[in-house]
């Protein structure tokens, strides 16, 4: 688990060129762009930090991915330090950042009253539900904070989106066995989906590149054309399948994304 290698996050970083691996808070002005992404993407940052409790200054970011948060929370003068069981987010934040940095799964993590806060941001649906409330409650000090933004599946959710996240209810009603009190909550759903519909903009354009790139060809060899898409079907379908992943709409309908912020009880 310690050198896993998350090939669709390394994608975002090294293909696309972001450096930041969450969706964003968008705007309802804004037009789909990568600039507008990123703006995005730190007004969601931003987010987070205006909500950190007032009282915290050590904070463990859960998942932190290349480590942009964690750099904007010490420039804001917290402590913090980061986890991550990816080999290559490793490199990149020892690389940048001269914070420690905890390299395994949190399911693994065993620090016993450290922090003030932790921060998990879209990286809670990766942790089981119980090791996460089990070891974010010894982690923590007396009534730290934990801190969630990610998102749920939802009661009768169906298709590919249904495959990722955890259970809305069954998380919520974790919290309480967990003994955590929820200090606030906020759906940002409607806000975060313009990162989809730049997603399926992005690769319906690549289609149609490939389209008009490869007509000559098709118009040639009708018969290879045929070959290979029937050699490919099965990619081809599990392709259809994943760009519904990128269907706002869909999202919508069978997940909620979530900003909850809760305190560890005494
Ligand atoms: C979508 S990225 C989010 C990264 C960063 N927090 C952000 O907001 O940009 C998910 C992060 O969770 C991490 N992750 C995956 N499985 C994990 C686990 N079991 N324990 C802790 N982090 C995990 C990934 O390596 C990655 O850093």
């Amino acid at each position: 688990m310690s050198s896993k290698n998350d090939r669709a996050l390394r994608f975002y970083n090294e293909v696309l060129g972001l450096e930041r691996l969450h969706y964003g808070i968008w705007l309802s002005e804004d037009e789909l762009s990568i600039e507008k992404l990123k703006e995005a993407q730190e007004r969601y940052e931003n987010y987070i930090i205006d909500n950190i409790p007032e009282n915290v200054k050590t904070i463990l970011d859960v998942g932190c991915g290349t480590g942009i948060l964690t750099k904007r929370l010490i420039s804001f003068g917290y402590h913090v330090e980061g986890l991550s069981p990816d080999i290559h987010q490793k490199r990149i934040f020892t690389e940048n950042i001269s914070a420690p940095f905890h390299h395994l799964a949190f399911e693994n993590f065993s620090k016993t009253d450290q922090y003030d806060c932790m921060i998990m941001s879209e990286s809670a649906q990766y942790i089981s539900i119980e090791k996460l409330f089990k070891n974010a409650k010894r982690s923590l000090k007396k009534n730290g904070y934990l801190m969630i933004c990610d998102y749920f599946v939802l009661k009768n959710a169906s298709g590919e989106l249904s495959k990722s996240g955890h259970d809305y209810e069954a998380f919520m009603d974790h919290i309480k066995n967990a003994e955590f009190t929820i200090v606030s909550e906020d759906d940002l759903t409607e806000r975060v989906t313009k990162t989809l519909d730049l997603g399926k903009n992005f690769v319906e354009k690549a289609l149609l590149a490939l389209e008009i790139g490869t007509e000559k060809i098709r118009d040639r060899h009708p018969n290879i054309s045929r070959f290979l898409l029937r050699l490919f079907k099965k990619k081809i379908e599990k392709f259809n399948q994943q760009i519904q992943l990128l269907d706002s709409c869909e999202f919508i309908k069978n997940k909620t994304y979530r900003f909850i912020l809760m305190q560890a009880n005494s």
